[in-house]
């Protein structure tokens, strides 16, 4: 049975997408079959590997219009495969929110590919809405990209709360798989103390590998490439895979 981990924090741009992705990658490329649900309307993950996910992605699979085998599509990476989001996904929240058990539809809807992967990796939009509740509702373990400045802080703590409810009230299991340092910049006061503040607080609880902030990482999406075919040598893509041993042996 495959592990689900979903990728969470209701901040923008912290960099959920950029390790659903190159983390992936580098557990494909340690031969694990990873599946990796594109579960945002703007869908960044889906385009940062080339795929389209317009008639046939995570949207038609939730409203039950496709299989669950027919919605996952090949990468270019061996062992990493998709399965895509669109614009589509936004009416969801809306059109969702009056069914029964709207909270738990990501889980029944890809409950039985868990067996066909090793990973399944649930890549959420930036809010707490609905669509992060399902993820939540639906993962074994959740990761939180933590950019290291001081709003993250304040985010966290609401974060956190809500995790919380959905393990008393929904999803027992959920576990935090850890917290992820992203975009640190060594050279600022402020990222060394948010990374020693979080770190003292939360102690096993984060990845003692930390992101650096790294021009190629951002590059890579434009090539709809992940970080390890494109750069592999870069530090960014260093940093990736040593995450993805953590990883293999933590989470
Ligand atoms: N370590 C890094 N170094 C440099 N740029 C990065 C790094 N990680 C992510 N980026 C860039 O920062 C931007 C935001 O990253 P990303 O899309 O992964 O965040 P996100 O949390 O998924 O955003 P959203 O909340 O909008 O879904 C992207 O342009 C990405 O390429
Ligand atoms: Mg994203």
């Amino acid at each position: 049975m495959g592990k689900i981990v979903v990728f969470a924090n209701q901040k923008g741009g912290v960099g959920k997408t950029t390790t659903a992705v190159n983390l992936g990658a580098y557990l494909a490329e340690a031969s694990k079959r990873v599946l990796l649900i594109d579960f945002d309307p703007q869908a960044n993950s889906s385009s940062s590997l080339g795929i389209d996910g317009r008639g046939r992605g995570i949207y038609e699979l939730l409203i039950g219009s496709i299989q669950p085998r027919d919605v996952v599509q090949e990468t270019k990476v061996p062992g990493l495969f998709i399965i895509a989001s669109s614009i589509h996904l936004t009416g969801a929240t809306v059109e969702l929110i009056n069914m029964p058990g709207r909270e738990y539809l990501l889980k029944k809807a890809i409950e039985e590919l868990r067996g066909d992967f090793d990973y399944l990796f649930i890549d959420c939009p930036p809010s707490l809405g609905l669509l992060t509740v399902n993820g939540l509702v639906a993962a074994d373990a959740v990761i939180i990209p933590l950019q290291c400045e001081y709003f993250a802080m304040e985010g966290l703590s609401k974060l956190l709360k809500t995790i919380q409810r959905v393990q008393q009230k929904l999803n027992p299991g959920l576990k935090i798989g850890g917290i992820l340092f992203t975009m640190f910049d060594s050279r600022t006061r402020l990222a060394n103390e948010v990374v020693k503040e979080v770190s003292s607080y939360f102690k096993e609880n984060v990845f003692t590998t930390i992101i650096p902030r790294n021009v190629r990482l951002s590059e890579a999406p434009s090539f709809a490439r992940p970080i390890n075919q494109y750069d592999p040598e870069c530090i960014g893509a260093r940093s990736y895979r040593r995450l993805a041993q953590e990883v293999l042996e933590h989470v």
